[in-house]
């Protein structure tokens, strides 16, 4: 598709990933808004981005749903939804209370699924549109204090296969993309300490794979993406990389310090064509 003069709907627009994705179709042209819940951070991102505001929270249905009221009001039209706004919570099984656990659900999970129902309303009757799920590489496999997060994780990249199944057949593309760690105000919200590194991932990188995924021709799609840095970390699920010639996607050819697992391309038509990516980026 062409980003130029599509309009997008970035949840959790105001930091870290989502800001990066809003720049990111800003510059190449795109109508933005972007929701978040702290008013005064919202305000002052939509402003440097050039992106239109809506303060909401994904996890309230009547904030969804009026989120969709005012895109459409300032834009008359949807392209992309990308399902970003996130929040983790990190304890030991023993010590997970029910309170953190059903915060991390309303938002990771509830709120995705009230945020692409009315995506999804709005793109069946225009027969095409396209959502992109924000998870991680921790929907791929678990890890020790991830009980509420990678579950809500594997939960989200489980809805992503079922919506895929129902809204291919209306030309809606549904986008899983699975970053590790990328430096964002996420760990420091969660309470998690973030050693820098120059081989972390940045929220650019993140910005940069969804952009190129959009832009593909619209007759075939990458269903799923994990991003992974290069500093030797591989997660066991997502090792099983794909083989693909490096001049095939421009997007495989990006900063050095990136890898990109789990790539499959679906032409039309469900033919599954699956490609090895094997050395050096
Ligand atoms: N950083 C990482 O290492 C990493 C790795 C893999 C995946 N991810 C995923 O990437 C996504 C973005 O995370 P990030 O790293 O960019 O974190 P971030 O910098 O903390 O940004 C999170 C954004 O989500 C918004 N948000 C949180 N809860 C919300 C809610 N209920 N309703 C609306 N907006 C909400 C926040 O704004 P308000 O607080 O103002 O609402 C903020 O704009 C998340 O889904 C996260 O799980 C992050």
């Amino acid at each position: 598709m062409n980003l130029k003069n599509a309009v997008a709907l970035i949840t959790g627009g105001s930091s870290g990933i989502g800001r990066a994705i809003a720049q990111a179709f800003v510059t190449s042209g795109s109508r933005v808004a972007i929701t978040g819940r702290d008013e005064r951070r919202l305000a002052e991102t939509a402003r440097e981005l050039g992106a239109h505001p809506i303060r909401a929270n994904v996890a309230v249905e009547a904030d969804v749903e009026r989120t969709y009221r005012e895109v459409l009001q300032q834009f008359g039209d949807l392209d992309i939804l990308v399902n970003n706004a996130g929040i983790g919570v990190f304890k030991s099984l023993v010590d997970f209370d029910r309170e953190n656990f059903e915060a991390v659900f309303a938002t990771n999970v509830t709120g995705a699924m009230l945020m692409a129902r009315e995506a999804a309303k709005y793109f069946v009757k225009r027969q095409r549109g396209n959502i992109v799920n924000i998870a991680s590489t921790a929907a791929l496999r678990g890890a020790p204090n991830g009980t509420a997060y990678y579950a809500s994780k594997f939960a989200l990249r489980g809805m992503t296969e079922c919506w895929r199944a129902e809204l291919r057949k209306y030309n809606i593309r549904v986008f899983l993309v699975n970053p590790s760690e990328v430096v964002t105000n996420f760990y420091p919200t969660a309470g998690l300490p973030q050693k820098e590194n120059a081989t972390k991932l940045r929220a650019e990188d993140i910005a940069f794979i969804v952009k190129a995924m959009l832009e593909m021709d619209d007759r075939g799609f990458t269903p799923e993406l994990s991003i992974l840095n290069a500093s030797g970390y591989v997660a066991p699920a997502a090792s099983h990389v794909f083989q693909a010639g490096a001049g095939m996607f421009p997007f495989l050819k990006c900063a050095g310090r990136l890898e990109y697992g789990f790539a499959r391309i679906l032409m039309k038509g469900w033919s599954p064509a699956s490609y090895q990516y094997s050395g050096g980026l």
